[in-house]
């Protein structure tokens, strides 16, 4: 079977969703994780381009269980895409967050991604061995790695970690042919900004991010797609900002 494999964690709605979509497209058969019982209405449009399996990033069983499935049905993986990620429950302001927040914060978004693609190196590596077309492994990262919320403090933690997980793995598996690569998007229409539309609304009219208007689903998609696609060959551990410039200074 010669079709390529990817993973997409929380691929069952928002960004993860979009990346899914855009992955299919590119004809790609991908497994889609989550926490939910259910595949969802987003993943069942897609038919047998995608398949759903039920596994919490945080857990060690989950993640192991995950990756044996994958080795068992397909016998390969192309693409590792460590999307699933939680803002925190309350926005706490830095002074007053518990641990509670910061620990499940951080289980999921940063310890999560990592033990993620460690489970997941020894098929990317046997599959970089047999294929000529090298597998790669895409980061969800956030403009949260290095902008300071202090209202959510333990979110910009975990993505700040995220992006030195990029640099790691992007290091150690280079010898392999296995390219690492961290988006960050910016404000992106999902279930996870909902409750802050208003504000987010106001900043972005205000010019916030240059472009202005929300970022979508499908702008990931469209960039994770052009990473699998293989637009970038000769880059690893790189940070592709897809947030209508809000990393931009201007003056
Ligand atoms: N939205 C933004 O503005 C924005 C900006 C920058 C970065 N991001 C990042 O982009 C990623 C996706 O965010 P989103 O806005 O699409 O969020 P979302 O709409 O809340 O969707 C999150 C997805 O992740 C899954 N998930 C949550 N915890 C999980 C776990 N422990 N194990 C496996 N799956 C889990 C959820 O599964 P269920 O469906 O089963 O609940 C859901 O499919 C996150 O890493 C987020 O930090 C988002």
């Amino acid at each position: 079977m010669d079709k390529r494999i990817a993973i997409v964690t929380g691929g069952r709605r928002g960004i993860g969703l979009g990346v899914v979509e855009a992955l299919a497209a590119l004809g790609y058969h991908t497994v889609a994780t989550g926490v939910s019982p259910e595949a969802g209405e987003g993943l069942e449009k897609l038919g047998d381009k995608v398949s759903y399996f039920r596994a919490d990033s945080a857990s060690t069983g989950d993640r192991k269980r995950l990756l044996e499935a994958v080795e068992r049905e397909y016998g390969r993986l192309d693409l590792l895409v460590n999307n699933a990620g939680v803002a925190p429950k309350v926005r706490a302001d830095l002074l007053e967050m518990s641990e509670e927040s910061f620990d499940r914060v951080i289980s999921t978004n940063l310890r999560g991604t990592f033990f993620m693609t460690q489970e997941a190196a020894g098929l990317l590596i046997r599959t970089a061995e047999e294929s000529p077309d090298k597998p790669m492994i895409v980061n969800i990262g956030s403009m949260s790695a290095y902008t300071s919320s202090v209202n959510r403090g333990e979110y910009c933690i975990s993505k700040a970690g995220v992006s030195m997980v990029t640099t790691l793995f992007a290091d150690r598996l280079a010898p392999y042919g296995i390219n690492v690569y961290e988006i960050r998007p910016g404000i992106i229409k999902t279930d996870m900004t909902e409750k802050v539309t208003e504000k987010y609304d106001r900043l972005i009219a205000g010019g916030v991010t240059p472009i202005r208007r929300w970022g979508t689903p499908e702008d990931i998609g469209r960039a994770v797609a052009a990473i699998a696609g293989g637009a970038l060959p000769f880059s690893t551990g790189e940070v592709i900002n897809v947030d209508g410039g809000f990393h931009l200074r201007s003056l």
